[in-house]
């Protein structure tokens, strides 16, 4: 009988003995250091996750996939995979020329041959791809301020996966899933994306996506790179561990996806589709707003709700995997269960918790219903994400030379140090420029990796549940921006803009360099020969001209209390 999910999948690797030579070989060639998210992609193209592709797309393909969700050959293939690189080098690499692949650590994972290189039409791709040029999708903003300016295209030849350390046992080829579904004989088997922890309603659809498709069940949840500010994968794969008995045994299984989500709606579902499909699954579960991007920069959703699920049932022949809707699961209190919203009678009572009022729950360290998750999630939770009084977080003082961003950031540091209870750091322009900066100008590029190293000091403060109060003029919008998610991973970033106005600073003139700058004497200036871009959108903004140090620093303490920061006597 034809079972779709059965035969091996083509790999790009080549066997070990081939591998152990090439690797020698590869030595001398000009090698890539490939970025988180080019390892995640690579390591699907090499075991087949991304089938039918090869390598890393050439112009031609991406042109056709960008335009028509299609390669040139015709087949389905909804996202851009592509090698983006520096311009610098870019310079080195010529058409026809082989390069290693390295992960971070440096050990050759692939080599690549080069057939085309291309500057890429960015805001064209953002457009079509994502359906909007628009910096809040995390996948814009990646295209515009984190991947290289020129991309390399062409077959890849793989050598060794990435290493992976932890969680060993729970990840699976697509070969390996495909033999695992022939070894147990699951014919028919219905897969589970996620990005977050599963909680009861999540446990409700997938029981009744596998017993209406009649198929066994994968859980299959990302854990490549997902959306900035999702839980942690090591969280979460704690949680999905802590449910996993509550599934029957024998018809359920649970595998780690290294994927790199791009948050892409539609598309995504698709290209979702197909990389299960590639892992030997029949049925796929496409939920409400599937990997949706959040809001706009207008504040609207860049997709209907319901657009992923029109997608996929378009193409879902073409590409051999059914679409199980997924419903919306709600509470229903006088039945203690959970069922579809669109099928619940008027006059019961509906009960539900958004993922924002979950976060805001565990934040405030407030009560989480057994009706709504699972104690020993909720316990893994709480571990990862202690309530916002006791994490670390970060201030962040922008403003032009002379604003008073140090005078405010030093009483404020003695405000939080007299509060107690957490480590205070100060971070002044001045001080890490004698310390961490010393070598650095006043160039773009040396503002931005001073501005880095800050962020890079400041996060890991704030992991470590410690207060950071950072204090540069940070001029650029960007690297600000960069810098705040670097920190919203582990604790709340506080932009403070101290808006002392460019007359007043150069009215004060502490230092006397707005008089040298005027003269010619200081290069590259802030405010005078210099940009500064002021903060469109900053947590606060403080006006010194009109009020003085002390009471600046106690508006930070206001606000640090107003967003739970600090405070709350436990
Ligand atoms: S940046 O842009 O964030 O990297 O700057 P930062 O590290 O905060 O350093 C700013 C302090 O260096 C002095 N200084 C200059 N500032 C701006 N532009 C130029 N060209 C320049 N040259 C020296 C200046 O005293 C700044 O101190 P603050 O405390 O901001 O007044």
């Amino acid at each position: 009988m034809h079972t779709p999910n059965a035969a091996p999948i083509p790999e790009l690797y080549v066997s070990y003995e081939s591998a152990q030579k090439l690797k020698v070989e590869a030595g001398d060639l000009p090698s890539w250091d490939l970025t988180p998210r080019q390892t995640c992609d690579l390591e699907l193209l090499m075991n087949g996750g991304f089938s039918p592709l090869k390598g890393f797309l050439t112009e031609q393909d991406y042109d056709s996939v960008v335009d028509t969700m299609r390669l040139s050959d015709g087949s389905l293939w909804p996202m851009p995979i592509t090698l983006d690189v520096s311009e610098k080098f870019a310079e080195t690499i010529e058409p026809g020329q082989d390069i290693a692949l390295r992960d971070q650590e440096g050990v050759i994972l692939a080599t690549m041959t080069v057939t085309d290189k291309w500057v890429p039409n960015k805001t064209k791709e953002a457009e079509k791809v994502f359906g909007a040029d628009d910096d809040a999708h995390p996948a814009v903003y990646y295209l515009h301020h984190q991947a290289g300016g020129v991309y390399l295209g062409g077959p890849v030849t793989g050598i060794q996966p990435p290493t992976h350390y932890d969680f060993k046992a729970r990840r699976d080829t697509p070969n390996e899933l495909r033999a695992f579904f022939r070894k147990m004989g699951w014919r028919k088997v219905v897969a589970f994306q996620t990005r977050n922890p599963l909680h009861r309603a999540h446990q409700e659809l997938t029981f009744r996506a596998a017993r209406e498709s009649e198929a066994n069940l994968l859980i299959h949840p990302v854990v490549g790179m997902t959306k900035p500010g999702d839980v942690d994968h090591f969280t979460r794969v704690r949680c999905y561990e802590a449910v996993l008995d509550k599934y029957p045994q024998s018809t359920t299984n649970m595998s780690l996806l290294n994927l790199a989500m791009r948050m892409a709606g539609p598309r995504e579902a698709l290209w979702h589709g197909l990389i299960r499909k590639n892992h030997g699954v029949t049925h796929f579960i496409v939920g409400r707003d599937h990997a949706g991007p959040g809001k706009n920069s207008q504040g609207e959703d860049f997709y209907g709700p319901y657009d992923a699920q029109e997608l996929f049932k378009e193409h879902a022949e073409e590409m051999g995997i059914e679409m199980v809707p997924f419903k919306h699961m709600v509470f229903v209190q006088e039945r203690a269960q959970y069922e579809p919203a669109d099928e619940i009678e008027d006059g019961v009572t509906v009960l539900n918790i958004s993922g924002t009022e979950l976060r805001r729950r565990l934040q405030e360290g407030l009560e989480i219903p057994d009706w709504f998750s699972f104690p020993e999630v909720v316990a893994e939770l709480r571990k990862t994400r202690p309530p916002r009084d006791e994490q670390g977080f970060t201030v962040f003082f922008t403003g032009l030379s002379g604003s008073g961003k140090s005078t405010i950031a030093n009483a404020l540091r003695v405000k939080l140090m007299e509060m107690g209870g957490r480590p205070v750091t100060l971070l002044d322009g001045d001080i890490v420029r004698k310390n961490l900066s010393s070598e650095l100008g006043f160039s773009k590029e040396h503002r931005d990796l001073n501005i880095r190293r800050i962020g890079y000091v400041a996060s890991e403060i704030t992991k470590n549940g410690g207060i950071a109060l950072c204090a540069p003029i940070a001029p650029y919008s960007a690297t600000r921006r960069a810098v705040r998610e670097e920190i919203e991973q582990y604790g709340a970033f506080v932009e403070v803009h101290v808006a002392t106005s460019l007359e007043e600073c150069e009215r004060r003139d502490r230092k006397g360099l707005y008089k040298l700058a005027r003269e010619g004497k200081i290069k590259e200036f802030t405010g005078i020969s210099d940009p500064y871009d002021e903060p469109k959108d900053p947590e606060l903004r403080i006006d010194t001209e009109t009020i003085d140090v002390d009471n600046c620093a106690h508006q930070v303490v206001l606000k640090l209390e107003s967003m739970g920061l600090i405070g709350t006597d436990r």
